[in-house]
This record gives C-alpha cells, structure tokens and sequence, in this order.
C-alpha cells in the first residue's frame, strides 16, 4: 500500500522526522531557515494528504483549492492566525497546532522580556560593547524599575497567563488579569480579576497572553497606553498585531510608559527601517519566545503526531477544529477513534 504524502515546509528534529517517516512518504523544503516561497508551496500541495506547516505560512482558501487531496493541516505552532480555520472546517480538513507544551518556555522568555526591560540589562550590553561605560559606577547610572513586589497585569488568561502567575508568586507580585471568561478557580487575595481598564492603570507590567482574532487585533493601542503608569512596561510574546506599533512607538518615544519588552511584530521579520530600532527603552527579540531545544523538538513531536494520527485513520490529539470529527462521520461514514 502507498504511503500517505506529507509536505513538510521546515527541517524539523529528528524525532519528528522519524514519527513522520514510519508512517508517511515526506518531503521537506529544503531552504535551511527560510519559508517555502508560497509558488512552490501552492504546488507541493497539490499531491499532499497532509501539510506540516509553520506560522510564517498563510494556510487560506487559494491553497485549499489547490490541496484537494489534503486531510490534515499540523502546524508547528500553538497560534494558528495563519490559517483560515474555518474554511479548513468547512472543507472537512484536520487543522491541529501544539498546544501545553511551549507553555513554560514561553512564560520563560516573557520573565526575561520583563526583567530585561525594567532592569535595561540590552541597553547596558550595548552601552558596554560600544565602549561607553565611562564612570565605574553612579546612583542613577542604567536606572530602573524593581519587579519584585509590583503589581503585573496579565492580558489572556490561558496557559501561559496561568504559568505567568507562578513566576509572579516568586517574586512576591500581585497579579491581576482580564480575559473574556472570569475565572473565580485562580482568584484569591494576590490574584485578582479585573476589567482592561483597570489593569492597564493599575499594572507596573503588563504582559499579553491573547491568541490574535477580530477581537484581539490592536487591543493595546493609543488609548489603552494613555492609561497606563508613566513607569510602567508592557511585554507580548503573542502575536505582533494585538499592539498597535506605531501606538507603541509614540508611548515609549514619549515617555508615556517606561518601557518595553516585545518578542512579536506586526510585520516579521521585523523592517529594517522599524523606528523601533531606534528606541532604547524597548528590547527587542525576533519571535523566539517558544525556542529552547527542549521545546522546539516536543513541538515538532507533537505536530508529526497529530498529522500521523490523522492519515492513520485516527482523530488527531492536538484538534484545533474538533467538529471535524463529526462532520467527516457524517460524509464518509468513516469510523473514528
Ligand atoms: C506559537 O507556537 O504560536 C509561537 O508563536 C511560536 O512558538
């Protein structure tokens, strides 16, 4: 019996490679680090019954005319902005992302973000490699702002939002957050639920843990930065588009908040004529909130497993559109796991 075609458009571990490779005949784009350029991809499609895909490709309705054949759409992601989900539905196609695993790492980074920014840890890099620490030291030299013992708001309270809150324990903050749904479960006297409003006002740090969606797109622009603490920070390690950038840019070029700490953009990679580069109360690093070894490798597990799953027979473990299930039930009378 054939086996199932998979493209893969990224090198990805060996581990996953393997998962793939017992199952499926694969092919993987070979561009070391850069996407697949979407002519190819429109045309590698064509043949697949499964598409490992990263975020930095745009799953939508032109590529699903062309991938007649395809089952399954794995991203080696948690967010899926890049596809159109619903279409994906529609047409009785798996979409399935990564979900729990990057949950730590990515609450890692954003830590780092925060006490990278208050603590201007890039900026006395910078200042050091360009041989500018002249006096040994001064009582307002790289000045700050302390973590502990403040006040962190948190913007979506998932997983990350959750594991942020830990870290928030350890350093003796109060916590409070805004989510669309309350949850009373994570609420007691350092954690506290609260309206956006509130939050921006009332944070020292303010981080955003919020899938992008209609909803979330541009959450945080003028107006949210008008009512923030002149000293405080925010901190995205989601998706670029839920900060308005040229917002950003006028908040912390004009000292509306102290600082920043940003792991996502609008446009990535990032324009080399990004004002933003010219700022130094913001550290900047280029999406890698999710990449430790550990965590890029179980992804990548975890994303093969989902396509395996599918073009084995089975209901993926990772579905992002569960009524899938149902709907090929009905069409294929197929019996599914
Ligand atoms: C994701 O998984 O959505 C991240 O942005 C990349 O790890």
């Amino acid at each position: 019996m054939t086996k199932p075609y998979v493209y893969v458009t990224r090198q990805l571990f060996k581990p996953a490679m393997e998962i793939l490779e017992a199952d499926c005949s694969i092919e993987v784009f070979n561009g070391e680090d850069n996407p697949v350029p979407r002519s190819l991809l429109l045309q590698k499609v064509k043949d697949a019954d499964g598409l490992l895909c990263l975020l930095t490709e745009k799953i939508d309705n032109e590529l699903m005319d062309q991938g007649q054949k395809l089952k399954v759409i794995s991203n080696y992601a948690v967010g899926f902005n890049n596809i159109d989900v619903s279409e994906a539905t529609r047409r009785g196609i798996w979409v399935t992302n990564t979900p729990g695993i990057l949950t730590e790492t990515t609450a890692d980074c954003a830590w780092a973000l925060m006490m990278a920014s208050a603590r201007r840890i890039t900026e006395g890099d910078r200042n050091i490699r360009a041989k500018k620490w002249v006096y040994a030291w001064g009582p307002k030299m790289f000045i700050g702002g302390d973590i502990h013992g403040k006040t962190l708001g948190i913007v979506g309270m998932g997983r990350i939002g959750n594991a942020m809150i830990k870290r928030a324990q350890g350093f003796g903050m109060k916590v409070i957050y805004y989510d669309p749904r309350r949850l009373p479960e994570i609420e007691n006297d350092r954690v506290k639920y609260a309206t956006l409003s509130f939050l921006l006002s009332n944070s020292d740090f303010i981080s955003i843990h919020t899938p992008l969606d209609e909803k979330t797109y541009h959450l945080i622009g003028k107006a949210e930065f008008a009512k923030m603490k002149r000293s405080a920070y925010i901190i995205n390690t989601s998706r670029g588009p839920v900060i308005d950038e040229n917002a950003l840019y006028d908040a912390l070029r004009y000292k509306v908040i102290a600082g920043a700490g940003i792991d996502v953009f609008e446009k990535e990679p990032i324009d080399p004529a990004n004002p933003l580069l010219k700022l130094d109360n913001i550290v900047l690093t280029p999406h890698i909130a999710s990449a430790s070894i550990e965590t890029r490798t179980a992804m990548a597990v975890m994303a093969a497993t989902n396509i395996v799953s599918v073009l084995t027979g089975k209901a993926p473990p990772n579905p992002v559109n569960p009524e899938v299930k149902e709907k090929l039930k009905n069409r294929l009378n197929a019996s599914y796991k």
